[in-house]
Order: structure tokens, then sequence, then C-alpha cells
């Protein structure tokens, strides 16, 4: 306990020291806070990251009550020992059922804050932690079903879940598949009833769990359902000639069978070969075409590319608009922002795989950098050397983005997140490569480019928590290589089918097995297992610059003379510029003089507009330019119609920000379609659809609104059924940190509560600010009052040594 607490207050003392100079006031409260109220701040042991519900007062009835989905919540208290020790295995459960969510949903609630207490009473906790199962349709006052000595396993965990949901008795709820063994009869009329383009099959003992987990698996995925069958099932097994369980055949409506090939049956093989049959969407995409036919809103050509490999356009891409768009709305960089950024472009100067020619120009900017002492950077200045204003020969980085490898169907779609994750892999890879001394140079070097400058701030955020629960565990190139790998796939896990994501490009444990089987292994308990002999070498091999294709690159010579081209306008427009100023000084009353500024301004904006049309694929560009390169023509002329190279940094962050917002709130816009409910409900209906209908059902059921509105705040999860133990050399520590881990990352993850405001980047409740600002006046009033006091006695004594 005592460890815990220490070591959050130094967490927390870190943070205060970096804005003590800035507000000395506020650091005195917050110290106060934490010295009076230590559990002001107790954090509960999940964050919206987890794909956990969390419940409080105001939303256990919406869950718990009548919902859709069943419900599994686990009661806990968040200084128990044991409830810590399990946070992370149910973690882990709610990433390997995400797919489940429409059909049962895992929640939990921290019975340790006052104001759950009533809660968890009214549910009759006496022990943590407890985990109870509450049916879909639960009456208010069911207590729920006590899943009781359940283990730390989440294999164990999953089948436990699933009996929980078989004791549902009829009506068995619509958003629930099928769960029982099916039969020839049933199979025989299977697509008379059922729309749909295949029927998979798992024949498989009566003990395995397989097959329900898998049609648990596809639940949210259209024109496909999944069945089990018995072994016992003879004539069936006969007619099919299965040998084997368990095994998986596809049965399709012309009334052929066919086995499905994996190289193990397993359920991840399952799930992730039966998910890219050709029609098999999930519910509410639309159905991918071939991607040369993608006509993108831009009306850019779509380029053609390899979808296993790594494009040099997208990293230039990335840094173009990292280092010209998004760093851009910083007008001034300080503090820790400077420090971030710093890095970063220490770690670009290093690693980055580039062309000479933008390489010179990364070290240019990076010794610039490097040698700035002053406590505070202009972007201004900053940009003066990444465009290369002193003209050093072949020296610089291209403008503009031209997405190959992340290009997206759609404008929202892909493009710089995207750059940037491949960005980072290149750059662990080669640290990695390079042999570089620092394990965790490139991962710091990210997460604080992210931390501080990446303009999705939801994903800064989750992306804040996944690093501060494990990226100290990194203690080698290797392990870094891995964790970023692997913590990727943890957002995809996130991300599968969330508004955000690309229905060309659906999210997906990378690599899959088609990519590289020898990546992927089952453990003896039939779990998926990574292979990492296999799958560092890949990584590596993937990565690496040999491997980097240079196809649609701007040729470099074009690239310097369009530089040139681009510093000798400004330097004519600055003249221009302070000769028209001198005339317009001289004739500022003359009725002429104004239009003339206005024409300027004009003039500026029209530019504006298309580099924004160029960063966003707005189609407004089409009009004024048919160049079939747009992205570079108007970056150009901005640099030719900006009068004022001083007003620039404003132009840009405002221009900015609209940008930025096309491309990254992606979250947000997730949440909003999921309020309105549109797509869902439709998608939802069809889910229900497809289970296997009875006699008697054959009737669709009445439209219930599925569990999947619930996940409004969370967005739909794919599956990852995959955690990699980073066994190579990190593997070992694990365990023992584990809890040492769970101990240090709560309480700093409590600030990305929602409920909280945001003060100073630390997160507190209202009912925190208040009580500071309380404590502060009185602490305040004592201090003057004593010295009030003081100041008369030693009056006073005066007054007496004075007397006699
Ligand atoms: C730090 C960070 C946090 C983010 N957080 C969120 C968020 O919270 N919410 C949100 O909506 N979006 C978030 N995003 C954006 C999201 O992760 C995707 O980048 C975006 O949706 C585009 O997806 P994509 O299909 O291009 O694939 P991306 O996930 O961007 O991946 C790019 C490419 O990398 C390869 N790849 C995929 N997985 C792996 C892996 N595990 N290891 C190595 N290579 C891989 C694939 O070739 C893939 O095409 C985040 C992005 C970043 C960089
Ligand atoms: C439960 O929900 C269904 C539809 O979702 C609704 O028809 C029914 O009235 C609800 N029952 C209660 C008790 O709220
Ligand atoms: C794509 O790249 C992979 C890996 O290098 C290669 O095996 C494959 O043949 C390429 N595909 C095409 C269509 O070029």
């Amino acid at each position: 306990m005592a460890q815990r607490r220490g070591r959050a207050t130094s967490r927390f003392t870190g943070q205060i020291r970096t804005y003590a100079r800035d507000v000395p006031t506020t650091s005195i409260c917050l110290c106060l806070c934490l010295v009076l109220f230590p559990c002001a701040a107790e954090a509960g042991l999940y964050t919206p990251s987890d794909q956990i519900v969390l419940l409080a007062p105001g939303n256990v009835e919406s869950f718990l009550v009548n919902s859709t989905a069943a419900m599994v919540v686990e009661f806990y208290a968040s200084w128990c020992g044991h409830c810590i020790a399990f946070s992370p295995v149910y973690k882990k459960l709610a990433r390997d059922i995400k797919e489940w969510k429409p059909a049962v949903n895992l929640a939990a609630i921290d019975c340790a804050a006052e104001q759950n207490r009533k809660v968890c009473i009214n549910y009759m906790i006496r022990g943590y932690p407890s985990i109870k199962f509450f049916p879909a349709y639960s009456k208010s006052d069911a207590e729920g079903v006590n899943i009781r000595e359940f283990s730390r396993d989440v294999q164990d965990l999953r089948h436990r879940v699933i009996d929980m949901l078989e004791t549902h008795s009829d009506p068995w709820p619509p958003a629930c598949p099928p769960l029982e063994p099916t039969s020839e009869a049933e199979i025989d009329n299977f697509f008379q009833t059922n729309n749909v383009k295949y029927l998979a099959l798992i024949f498989e003992d009566a003990k395995s769990y397989l097959g329900r987990e898998v049609t648990l698996d596809l639940l949210q995925f259209d024109n496909i359902a999944v069945r089990r069958v018995l072994k016992t099932e003879q004539s069936l097994v006969t007619r099919l000639g299965v040998t084997e369980f368990p095994s998986c055949y596809i049965y399709y409506p012309a009334g052929n069978f066919t086995r499905l090939k994996v190289s193990f049956d397993a359920r991840t093989f399952y799930f992730s070969a039966l998910q890219r049959l050709p029609g098999v969407v999930r519910s509410g995409k639309p159905a991918p075409v071939l991607l040369g036919n993608i006509t993108t809103s831009t009306e850019e050509l779509w380029r053609p590319f390899n979808k296993s490999r790594v494009y040099m356009a997208d990293l230039e891409s990335a840094l173009h608009y990292s280092l010209r768009v998004e760093l851009a709305a910083h007008s001034v960089i300080k503090g820790e922002a400077l420090t971030s950024l710093k890095k970063y472009i220490s770690v670009l100067a290093k690693y980055f795989p580039g062309r000479p020619m933008v390489m010179n120009l990364l070290r240019s900017v990076n010794s610039w950098l490097q040698n700035q002492t002053a406590n505070q950077v202009s972007y201004e200045a900053f940009r003066e050397i990444l465009d290369n204003s002193a003209q050093a020969p072949d020296t610089a980085l291209p403008e503009g983005v031209r997405w190959v490898g992340c290009q997206g169907s759609q404008p929202q779609f892909r493009r710089y997140p995207c750059g940037v994750w491949t960005l980072f892999h290149v750059l662990t890879v080669q640290a990695y490569s390079a042999g570089g001394s620092d394990p965790s140079e490139v991962l710091s070097a990210m997460r604080g480019y992210v931390h501080s400058f990446f303009g999705c701030r939801e994903c800064a955020e989750h992306f804040e928590n996944m690093a501060r629960d494990s990226m100290a565990e990194v203690n080698s190139l290797t392990s870094s290589v891995l964790w970023l790998w692997s913590r990727h796939n943890r957002v995809n896990n996130r991300l599968a089918g969330a508004l955000s994501e690309d229905p060309y490009f659906p999210k997906i444990q990378w690599p899959t097995p088609e990519m590289c089987s020898a990546c992927h292994s089952v453990k003896d308990n039939g779990e998926h297992r990574w292979d990492l002999e296999h799958l560092f070498p890949f990584l590596l091999s993937y990565f690496s610059s040999r491997e980097i294709l240079t196809d649609y690159l701007e040729n470099e010579s074009q690239i310097l003379e369009k530089q040139r081209e681009k510093h000798a306008g400004q330097q004519q427009d600055l003249a221009a510029q302070k000769r028209a100023e001198r005339k317009v000084r001289g004739a500022v009353d003359l009725p002429t003089s104004q239009p003339t500024v206005q024409e300027e301004e004009e003039e500026e904006e029209g530019p504006q507009d298309e580099e924004e049309g160029a960063q966003a694929g707005a189609s407004e560009m089409k009009g004024k330019t048919s160049e079939p390169t747009p992205w570079a023509v108007p970056e150009m002329e901005i640099g030719r119609g900006r009068r004022q190279p001083h007003k620039r940094p404003s132009i840009v962050g405002m221009r900015i920000r609209e940008a930025k917002e096309d491309i990254v709130d992606l979250d947000s816009q997730a949440n909003r379609y999921y309020k309105a409910g549109v797509p869902q409900l439709d998608a939802a209906s069809r889910v229900k659809q497809r289970t296997l209908q009875r006699e008697k059902e054959q009737e669709p059921r009445p439209m219930v609104g599925l569990g999947m509105e619930l996940d409004a705040g969370l967005g739909m999860m794919g599956l990852e059924l995959i955690d990699a133990d980073l066994k190579l050399d990190v593997g070992q520590k694990r365990q023992k940190r584990e809890l040492i881990g769970q101990y240090y990352g709560r309480e700093a993850e409590l600030t990305q509560k929602g409920g909280l405001i945001s003060l100073l980047g630390i997160g507190f409740s209202k009912l925190d600010v208040g009580l500071c600002v309380v404590l502060y006046v009185l602490s305040s009033m004592c201090l003057l009052a004593m010295y009030l006091f003081f100041k008369n006695r030693f009056r006073l004594q005066r007054v007496k040594f004075a007397l006699p």
C-alpha cells in the first residue's frame, strides 16, 4: 500500500514540477490536496481504453436492467490486492471477447469509491472481486448470478461466460446467436430460412467450446453463419467424410461443402479465415470492391500498391504532415513540448532511412534545434530551417502529401495516422539494425510526440495509457520493436468495426496468417500464440530500409527546383511587400489605398484554401487547377502568394486546425454515429435475422435496440485473441512487474477518466478543485492569523520590555 501511494505521489509531483514555475499557487493547492486527500484522486482499475463498461450510479440501470446484451460485471475495490492482480486478466478477457459485445458485454464497478458504495450494497457484494452475470432483459430487482471460483485464466473465464449465456431460457435473446449443436435436418433447410452466403460447420466433441466461440466471434459479420456439429451427429459426419475433430467445413447454398483450409484448427485461424471469405463483411459496412475501382471523393488518382510493403512516399508524407501541418498549430513550442520535439527530430535524424536530400534536411533541423538553448522556440523559426531558407545545397523535405500504402477509400480514412504508425515501426526497426544504445529512445520519442502534438487527442490519451502501463518494460531494442507491434495490435483490436475503420482496410491482428503463416502458432490448449522466433525476423525484414519501395516519389531535382523557386518568390514578395507598405503608408488617406490592401489579402486566401484542399483531399481543388499532381502546386503558390512571411504561423495555424479535425477526429465522429444509431440498428437487425430460426420463429422478431448502442463510449472492437508476451527478453520480468506496474499506473490513469475536468493537463473532479480552493483560502487565512497573532505578541512583549 505504502509503495503504491509513494509511487503515485512521486508521479504527480513530477507533473507539478513542470508547471510550478508558471503557476505556483495552483501547485501549492495541488500539494495540499495530495497531502490531505490522498484518496480524492483514487483511481479505478480500468479506463475507457480497456473496452470495459465503467459502471457508476448514473448508468447502472441502463446497463444492467432490461439490456439486450447479457452483462458480466466485476465488483471490485481498487485497494484490494486480488483485484489489482486480477485486473490485467479481466482486461485481456475484454479484448478477447470484444466481438461478442452485442450478446454479452463486460463491465466493472469500483466499490471502494464512496459514490458507488450503495450500488454494491444493493447487489449484495460482500467480497472483492466478485463477478456476476446478468442475463439479457434482467429485471430491475435482479441481483445477478454469482460466478464462483473463477480462475485467472482467460480461456477458462471465456468458457464460463458461454456457460452462463447458455442459461438463457426461452425466449432466447435475439442478440445472441444460437449456441446449441445443429442437426442434419436443420442444415438441409438452412438456406431457405437464412439469407447468408456461407454456413460454417464446426465439427467437434461435445466438451469443446470452439464452435460456440467462433459463432460468437463472427456475430457481427454479415453473409455468414456458424454452427457447431457434434461428433455424434453420425449422418452428417459420414456424409461429409469428417475424420478430424475439430475441423471446419463451409456449406454453400448450392449444396456443396469444402473444408476450410487453415494452418491450425483453432479459434483465431477460423476467425481470420472466415472473416476473409469473399462477401463476408462487418455488419453495416459496405462490401469492398476491387481496390483499383475505388473513386476517392478527392478524385485524386488511385495509386495501385502492394499491401505487404512499406512505401517511402508514405513516410515522407507523414513527415511533411507532422512537421509542416501538425506542428504549425503550435506557434511557440516550449517546456515539455520542446523536449518532445527535440527527441523526435533527433531520432529522425539518426534513424529515418530517407534519401540523401531528406537526411540532409533532417540533420540540419536537428543540429539547429539541439543548439537552441532558450526555453522556447517559435514555429516560424523552425519552419525557416525546415524549408531550408538558407538554401543549403541538396537539402529538402518534399512538400505536400502523396499517400500510397496509406491511401484511404475516403478522405477521412487512413492517411496521416497510418503514416505515423508506419514511420515509428520503421524507426524502431532502424534503431535495432543500427544498434542504438538506448532501447527506449524511439518509443519515448514517439510517446512524447504523440503526447505533445498528435492532433487526435483521444488517440493520444489512449496511447499514453498504454505507454504508462507497460512501456517501462522495454529493456532492449528487440523488445522495443515488439512492444510497438503488440500495442498497435491492441489499438487495432479496439478499433475493429469502429466508424474510423476503412471498410477496404479492416482492422486486423497483424500480420495475418496469409502474410506470415510461420508467425502464428497454437498453445497446447488451442489458444493462439504468436511465434516470436518467426515474427521478429518478419518485422525486421518488413520494415527494413532495403525493403522500402520508392514508387511515386517526386524526383529530387524537381523538388530542389521547386524549393529554389519558392525561395526566390518569397524574397521577391518580401521586397514587393516592403515597397507596398511604404506606398500605403505614404498614401494612407487616399481612397484608392484601401482596395489595394484588400486585394492582397484576397490573393493570399486563394492559395491557402488550395493547400488545405491538398491536405484534406478536398475536391475544391479541381476547379482551380487541372494539374495531375495538385499537392505540389498550391504549396508553391502559397510561398509566392504570401506577402508577409512573418504572418505565416497564424495563417497556418488557422488552416491546420480544420484540416486536422477532418482527418483525425475519428473517435468522436464514431461516437456521434453511434448515438444517432443510424447504421447500427440496421446492422443489428441483420445480425438477428441471421440466427438459425426454428420453425415457430420464422417471423423475424420485433426490432429491439441491440447491445450495440451500449458501445457508444467504447467503439466496436476487433478481436485480439492474442497477447504477445514479448517473451524474447522481457517475458521473465513481466510476471514480477505485473503487480508493481499496476500500482504504478493506476493513480495516474485516473486523470484520463470522464467526468473530470482537466486542470493544467491533470484531471481533477470539480469537487477536488473546490476543496483545493477552500483549503487554500483556509490555510492562507490561517497563516495570516498566525502572522498577526505573533506580530501582536511581539509588539506586546516589546512594549512590556520597554515598560520597566
Ligand atoms: C498513436 C496512435 C494512436 C491512435 N489511437 C486511435 C484511437 O484511439 N482511436 C482511433 O479512432 N484511431 C486511433 N488511431 C488511428 C488508427 O490507429 C489508425 O491509424 C487509422 O484508423 C488508420 O488505420 P489504417 O487502416 O490505415 O491502419 P493503421 O493502424 O494506421 O496501420 C498502418 C499500417 O501498419 C501496418 N500494421 C497494422 N498493424 C500493425 C502492427 N500491429 N504492427 C506493425 N504494423 C502494423 C499495416 O500495414 C497497416 O496498414 C491512432 C493512431 C496512432 C498513430
Ligand atoms: C424492456 O425493453 C423492451 C424493448 O427493449 C421494452 O419493450 C420493454 O417494455 C422493456 N421492459 C421494461 C420493464 O422496461
Ligand atoms: C507484394 O510484396 C510481397 C512481399 O514482398 C511479394 O511476395 C508479392 O509478390 C508482392 N505482390 C505483388 C502483386 O507485387
